[in-house]
């Protein structure tokens, strides 16, 4: 999810800026998650899991041993434990999500197993715990609130902290990346992850504004963003704020976001039982695009003639549980603003094998091969 980067619609429920977030992007998504450090009660989330019921109908009967890939909170592992999964192993880049999760794991003894580790090796993970093949596994893509409220950990435009952006906290931060990349690599993250149209007037202030000083906090790159904005842009009282859209794309690059995506989605069709699940839940367009090719590629379909019906070509090795991407209803949405932007794909294994994947086929943006070689390497 991503940062709270629109102004909150007139009709959303109230959440004072920095409460309750659990940020994917690029739009405003408040809500689960309060951001503090002590542990919540277990029987009163932190946050409310976005698209869990949907998951859970679509998915039923929940049974045998599913993997949280992206645990956060707990939301989903602790719904998915309730519906009947009798193991779940949790798993998170981030070793201080696991903070919170002493009451969770209390009340489900020991039906939780916690991992740190990355979604992308997800296959290798369950192995190494004696879990293959699954019965399911979710992904919840984002940051959570308890990454995004923290000023220390540097994912705010709204905080200012250290430059750090780190989930997994290895490997260089968005400093070490703002500080050592040219100005056309930056401006090609902020093009292809951002989206961000002004990507090389931005790139091309940050490389003037390091001669002068490193760029070292968020608050000072937020600054340089906003003064590189065409007026309208940079001023306030705009809709989406003036450095949203090159924060996601720093958040995205210094955490290889997609590159895990798609090795994710590789993994659990490995990792997957014939009849096991995969949920898949993305905040934003180029996480949506590549779930929703993977599962064209994985899950194709054929007209029977002309004016017939699509059905499920044979071979395919998932199939759709949904034709099109399930977005939450008004009432979650009211009761959730971060659900708005929410898209959900889930698909069922079958028994035809899995198959290496192709990262450009399924729209992972190329950056320039300078940028991909610099990020080489990097871990957590
Ligand atoms: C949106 S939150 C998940 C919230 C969770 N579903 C819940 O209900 O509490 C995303 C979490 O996934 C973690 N994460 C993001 N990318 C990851 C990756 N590639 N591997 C493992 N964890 C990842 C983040 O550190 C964050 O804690």
């Amino acid at each position: 999810m991503g940062e709270d980067d629109r102004a909150p619609p007139p009709a959303a429920p109230p959440g004072p800026e920095g409460e309750g977030r659990h940020v994917g992007l690029p739009a405003e998504r408040p809500a689960n998650g309060n951001g503090a450090a002590a542990p919540p009660p277990v029987d009163a989330p932190p946050h409310v899991p976005v698209l869990i019921d949907a998951i859970l109908a679509h998915a039923a009967p929940i049974r045998g041993t599913w993997l949280d890939g992206t645990f956060g909170a707990g939301g989903y592992a602790r719904a998915l434990l309730a519906a009947g999964a009798e193991r779940v192993i949790g798993v998170d880049r981030d070793p201080l999500a696991f903070e919170m999760a002493a009451p969770l794991e209390a009340a489900f003894g020991g039906r939780l197993e916690l991992v740190a580790g990355t979604f992308g090796r997800l296959d290798e993970i369950a192995g190494a715990a004696g879990a293959l093949p699954l019965d399911g596994v979710v992904l919840d893509l984002g940051v959570s609130s308890m990454q995004l409220d923290r000023p220390e950990r540097g994912f705010s435009f709204r905080h200012d902290g250290p430059l750090d952006m780190r989930m997994g906290q290895e490997g260089p931060s968005a400093a070490d990346l703002v500080a050592a990349l040219s100005e056309e690599e930056l401006a090609a993250i902020l093009r292809l992850y951002g989206e961000e149209r002004h990507a090389r007037r931005i790139a091309r202030a940050i490389v003037a504004a390091r001669e002068q000083a490193p760029i070292t906090t968020t608050g000072r790159l937020a600054a340089i963003v906003a003064a590189a904005m065409p007026s309208r842009r940079g001023g306030r009282g705009g809709r989406i704020h003036p450095a949203t859209r090159s924060f996601q794309a720093l958040r995205i690059a210094v955490n290889d976001e997609l590159g895990e995506l798609v090795r994710g989605l590789a993994a659990a069709e490995r990792a997957l039982a014939p009849g096991g699940v995969l949920a898949v839940v993305t905040f934003h367009s180029l996480e949506d695009r590549i779930v929703k090719r993977f599962f064209k590629e994985r899950a194709p379909r054929v007209h029977r003639n002309r004016y017939g019906a699509e059905e499920a070509a044979p071979g395919g090795s998932f199939e759709l549980l949904t034709r099109k991407p399930v977005e939450a209803s008004g009432a979650e949405i009211a009761a959730n603003p971060r659900a708005r932007s929410a898209r959900l794909r889930i698909a069922r294994r079958t028994e035809a094998p899995a198959r290496s994947v192709e990262p450009e086929s399924l729209g992972l943006p190329v950056l320039p091969a300078t940028a991909g070689r610099r990020r080489k390497g990097r871990g957590g």
